[in-house]
């Protein structure tokens, strides 16, 4: 198999250092099994755009196209920028830039321990979220009218397009089929979002014929909130809107021990794609190497998986698996070890694989 070259974007805060180590650990599966993979580092973020005025460089998305294989993101948002221009433009950028339109986001409790609800056990909390990842209320389409007066009026738009549903819609299915899962829930807001999402009730109509041996069922969204901590073990595959999907992915990351635990790929099939933790940039936890480096460690082996290196992410998993089992974890999971004292527990076990 060919090497792997991968575009390596820190970004702010404890992105930089949880970056750090899904690195290390990249480098040393690759060590183990005598493969390559090449790391090349920019520095896009808050620092640069403050000394530069420049987010995304305007060849940047070309430039990622051409030249790799994935990119593998920390996470953007810095207090002195306080809009965060430079999140939308580099994060959301890519998204819709390089069309992006899959958020998988894998929701797997790797220990009992760590679950919030009573009594559930790893094999309880084992389903995928896909979050439409281009459009929805994300295209920042609306405006102002009368800004600053009494008489202010502001819209954000829900941009839905039936291409957009739809091709979100049949990967869930897709990727039932293709892992052996047997239900698709989608779930939406039709009550109440009465033309933009009665596009995606009649959507997933039509396409849930073409699977036939997979049970498709629908929940309203804040049924679905209600559900996924009564009950998380009724789920597969969640398919469903941008903003609703980034609500209940926070939601899901709780019941895996919370957000330093959870990972994510945006996704187009076949295209180069970008992977990253589902956490933010924390900068209260920046630079104390108390960050939790799993989600990010988590994320280099979902994107090793995307590209076909799958011994290689099982063996990432599995490493991750015993140091969460063993407590040789952070403290937001219960553990006393720091970041990098975490992920060096992670690498002693790729090394010794
Ligand atoms: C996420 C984040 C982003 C989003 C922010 C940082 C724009 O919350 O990836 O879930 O809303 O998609
Ligand atoms: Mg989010």
């Amino acid at each position: 198999m060919k090497d792997l070259r991968i575009a390596v974007v820190p970004g702010d805060g404890i992105g930089v250092e949880v970056i750090r180590e899904a690195c290390g650990a990249l480098d040393a599966v690759a060590l183990a099994s005598g493969k390559k993979i090449t790391l090349t580092h920019f520095d896009w973020g808050a620092d640069a755009y403050l000394k530069t005025g420049v987010t995304l460089p305007a060849d940047g998305l070309r430039m990622l196209a051409e030249s790799f294989d994935a990119i593998l993101l920390g996470a953007m948002g810095d207090p002195r920028v306080p809009d965060n221009k430079h999140a939308a433009d580099i994060l959301l950028g890519m998204r819709f830039g390089l069309d992006l339109y899959v958020n998988h986001r894998p929701v797997k409790l790797l220990d009992a321990r760590l679950c919030p609800l009573r009594n559930t056990e790893p094999k309880d909390v084992d389903f995928v979220v896909f979050r439409e990842n281009t459009e929805g209320l994300y295209v920042m389409m609306g405006g102002n009218f009368k800004k600053g007066t009494p008489d202010e009026v502001a819209t954000d738009i829900d941009l839905n397009t039936r291409k957009g549903v739809e091709r979100i819609i049949r990967h869930g299915f897709e990727f039932a089929r293709a892992t052996g899962r047997k239900k698709v829930l989608m779930s939406d807001k039709s009550n109440v979002l009465i033309h933009a999402h009665d596009l995606w009730q009649r959507v997933f109509k039509a396409v849930k014929t073409e699977f036939p041996e997979i049970t498709a069922s629908h929940m309203y969204v804040d049924n679905l909130s209600l559900q996924l901590v009564r009950d998380p073990k009724q789920f597969e595959v969640i398919v469903t809107s941008n903003m609703f999907g980034d609500i209940v992915t926070d939601i899901a990351a709780g019941l895996q021990g919370g957000l330093g635990m959870a990972a994510s790929g945006n996704i187009h099939p076949g295209k180069v794609s970008l992977f990253e933790p589902v956490h933010g940039s924390s900068p209260p936890l920046a630079g104390k190497n108390i960050a939790n480096p799993i989600g990010a460690i988590a994320t280099a082996s979902m994107m090793l998986g995307h590209l076909g290196w799958n011994a290689e992410s099982a063996r990432i998993d599995a490493a991750v698996g015993e140091v969460v089992r063993a407590g040789q974890t952070t403290v937001d999971v219960g553990g006393s070890l720091g970041t990098r004292e975490c992920a060096a527990a992670i690498m002693e076990r790729l090394k010794a694989a």
